[in-house]
């Protein structure tokens, strides 16, 4: 596996899709940062962290391998990959916000972000851009956010982080290439944030309702079990949490 080691750049997931349009990519090429200028989130959010401190870096995955109808099943086994090692380090109560963040003791540690490669014209290649918050302890305007160390006290090598990061986001990549979607979707809906419990949610006209999470959709979509006893699917434009 080849490992892009940058001081600074813009995001690492617009570096990884530049150097797909320009070489042909080996299968989970990786882009890590230790500074980004220009991080990005979902929804066209900003993802601004402390240089040095926490982890951003971009995985490369072909489009014939995983398929673009199971572009959500790679964000799954991403979310499962940081959850495992999360836990393997101690990290209580992690759970997962639908659709991309990894919340520990409610607060937020890491965030994923996955985005298409086109290259000439057609779909190539996709990018899976993850910001774990690993040895920041301060957060200027960023509510609710925590980090290992927040958490654990401890200082990580980020090195180390990462390989362990890889090697679980490999283990769930090779069960998605077996196959064995249902199991990464179960997994990945057990550990949803507020399953099974009422929560109140905006929709797309700001309006509240009452909602409780059953799991999502191979699409990613939320389905909502809501008070006329029906259960609805919804997207992140379609919702607030
Ligand atoms: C989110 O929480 O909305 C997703 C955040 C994803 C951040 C990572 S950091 C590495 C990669 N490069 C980016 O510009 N964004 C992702």
């Amino acid at each position: 596996m080849r490992i892009v080691k940058l001081h600074t750049t813009d995001s690492t997931n617009d570096y990884l899709k530049s150097l797909a349009k320009e070489e042909n990519l080996e299968e989970d090429t990786v882009v890590w940062a230790l500074e980004q200028t220009n991080g990005r989130g979902q929804m066209g959010t900003k993802w601004a962290t402390e240089p040095s401190k926490n982890l951003t870096f971009s995985v490369f995955r072909k489009i014939q391998q995983i398929t673009i109808d199971q572009q959500f099943y790679a964000l799954m086994a991403a979310s499962l990959a940081v959850k495992d090692v999360l836990k393997k380090l101690l990290i209580k109560n992690v759970a997962v916000k639908w659709p991309n963040d990894i919340l520990s003791d409610k607060k937020k540690i890491c965030g994923i972000l996955i985005e298409n490669v086109i290259k000439k014209g057609e779909l190539n290649a996709m990018v899976i851009g993850v910001g774990l918050n690993v040895n920041q302890t301060v957060w200027e305007n960023v509510p609710r956010a925590t980090s290992i160390k927040t958490q654990t006290g401890i200082h990580f090598d980020l090195q180390e982080i990462l390989n362990m990061l890889l090697e679980q986001f490999h283990f769930y990549v090779k069960m998605l290439l077996d196959g064995d979607l249902e199991k990464i979707k179960e997994d990945y809906e057990s550990f949803l944030f507020r399953k099974d419990k009422p929560s109140t949610f905006l929709n797309a006209n700001k309006e509240q309702f009452v909602g409780i999470i059953q799991g999502v959709t191979d699409q990613g979509k939320l389905l909502l079990l809501e008070e006329d006893n029906r259960i609805n699917e919804y997207d992140l434009k379609e919702l607030e949490l």
